[in-house]
């Protein structure tokens, strides 16, 4: 419901209007107060009550005209004052839905040109319009912090993207609102946080280190394939990738020393080899030598260290028994090659994957941070598996209250997450973006009037918010308060 106290006049409509945008004249004196992606109410003379957004503002001169030669432009040649007597100010206000008792819904009454326009005084709340919503994300950016978005939580397990440049605000607002968000709504929160740097130093007690992990058989094979070069490719290679699976699956070679570890591999490797191959008179076949050989010349490149990550002990089964108990989980990979961590992912992932197959619901919120290292564009080797788990676990996780959170630098293209991967992501939380995906990123704000020029400049900590999520259907801008202690100041970086 509208309150007129609320409210103050800033200008009327202009001509011509449709259902969805209308231009707005500023009374004087008004352009200094509301600015872009400031919100407005329309009292419509045609009948309702219209709740828009400014957009694409514009000052107008007539005596200032670029284009021809004209007194005003003789005046400013000679350095004399010109006249401000033609000036008037406009913006775009484009339509977030027609006001109603207890929702904004869609608007479909043509806006009447002189219309009144009217924006909400301090101290207001214009988002109580959207009706009562239990939860909330951050704050109308243009508004006072009283302003609290209001979301809809039913669409949490549709994925969420966020997305914006180094430095745009991503992790922070996933920590200052996205996962109290999530815990609020019933979530258990597991983060994989890549670089050990973003999510951990905040949630001491909830850190589980990757080395603790176990992982599953065809992790384990994965991430050792990888990091044996895959034995060279070829069909040597071929061969030698079955024989490291029935060894890893045989299972002997574990040992609680990394390098003994090692060793019993090798070994393991050299049984299955030279039994494979053996000619009737009791010798190693010529293939038999090559694989031998082969596999020696990659096992020796391997040192204990990489077999560290093998030898874990806390199994996918565990760490979700974990989870439940302490309702938020933080994954450390910040030590270890790209493999070890897509490992850990590809374990946690099959346990999940296979608890939604057993029709349990979740209601687990999988943090992803530097989500482009699982799934780019264009993956690659491991990459692949780790990009189809988490389309399976995206469509899983709809009916099973697994929330996917991605966060990345990119949106598409080298820079971006795989768009198989993209198109599953129904709530897109987008901040600063980098020129690379200028083009992209447009077409998440058709019909809205946000261009590329102005996502490039959005400062840190703000975030349009598009799609299903956001109460409004047009994206709206929202920014979040952070403690004085972490902000940066200039120059810092
Ligand atoms: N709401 C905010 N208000 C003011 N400053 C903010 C806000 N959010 C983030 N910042 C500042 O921006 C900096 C970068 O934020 P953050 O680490 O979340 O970036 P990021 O997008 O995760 O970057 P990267 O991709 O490199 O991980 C923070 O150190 C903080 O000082
Ligand atoms: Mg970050």
């Amino acid at each position: 419901m509208v309150d007129w106290d609320e409210l103050e006049q800033i200008g009327i409509v202009a001509s011509p209007t449709r259902v969805n945008e209308a231009g707005c004249i500023l009374q004087e004196g008004k352009e200094r107060e509301v600015t872009s992606e400031s919100l407005v109410l329309i009292d419509n003379r045609n009948g309702n009550k219209i709740l828009a957004v400014c957009r694409e503002g514009a000052g107008n001169n007539d005596n200032l005209k670029l284009s021809y030669y004209n007194p005003g432009v003789a005046y400013a040649r000679s350095g004399r004052e010109a006249s401000t007597a033609k000036e008037f100010y406009s913006f775009t206000l484009v339509v977030i839905g027609e006001i109603t008792d207890n929702e904004v819904k869609q608007n479909k009454t043509i806006i009447a040109p002189a219309s009144p326009v009217y924006r909400f005084k301090p101290g207001s709340n214009p988002m109580k319009l959207f009706g009562h919503v239990k939860n909330t994300i951050g704050y109308y950016a243009m508004g006072d912090s009283n302003w609290r978005v209001p979301v809809l939580a039913e669409y949490i397990p549709h994925h969420i993207g966020v997305f914006g440049v180094t430095g745009s605000g991503k992790s922070f607002l996933c920590r200052y609102e996205l996962i109290p968000f999530l815990q609020n709504t019933g979530y258990n929160i597991l983060i994989l946080d890549w670089k050990g740097s973003d999510y951990a130093p905040y949630y001491p007690g909830s850190v589980i280190s990757m080395g603790d992990i176990e992982l599953d058989e065809s992790s384990i094979y994965s991430y050792l394939f990888e990091k044996l070069d895959r034995f060279g490719g070829g069909k040597p290679a071929e061969a030698l990738a079955r024989y490291l699976d029935e060894v890893i699956t045989e299972g002997s070679w574990r040992d609680s020393d990394p390098s003994r570890t090692l060793e019993r591999l090798m070994e393991a490797m050299e049984d299955a080899i030279t039994e494979d191959n053996r000619e009737k008179s009791g010798q190693l076949s010529r293939w038999g030598e090559l694989y031998l050989r082969r596999a020696r010349k990659y096992f020796k490149r391997l040192r204990p260290e990489d077999i560290e990550p093998v030898l874990g002990q806390k199994s996918a089964s565990e760490i979700i028994d974990l989870l439940r108990e302490k309702k938020i989980l933080i994954i450390d990979l910040s030590y270890g090659s790209k493999e070890q961590k897509l490992s850990i992912f590809l374990s946690i992932a099959r346990k999940l994957k296979e608890l939604m197959e057993e029709k349990n619901r979740l209601n687990i919120a999988l943090l992803i941070d530097e989500a482009p290292q699982y799934c780019p564009w264009n993956p690659q080797g491991i990459e692949m598996e780790t990009t189809e788990h988490i389309i399976e676990l995206a469509a899983l996780g709809r009916s099973y209250g697994l929330s996917l959170v991605l966060v990345s630098q990119g949106i598409a293209g080298e820079i971006g997450i795989n768009a198989a991967v993209r198109r599953n992501l129904n709530t897109l939380f987008i901040g600063r973006i980098h020129p690379l995906d200028a083009f992209e990123a447009e077409k998440f704000f058709t019909n809205s009037l946000i261009r590329a020029d102005s996502l490039l400049r959005l400062p840190e900590g703000h975030f349009y918010i598009v799609g299903k999520m956001n109460p409004s259907p047009v994206p709206i801008l929202i920014t979040f308060e952070i403690e004085e202690s972490e902000k940066l100041r200039h120059g810092e970086r």
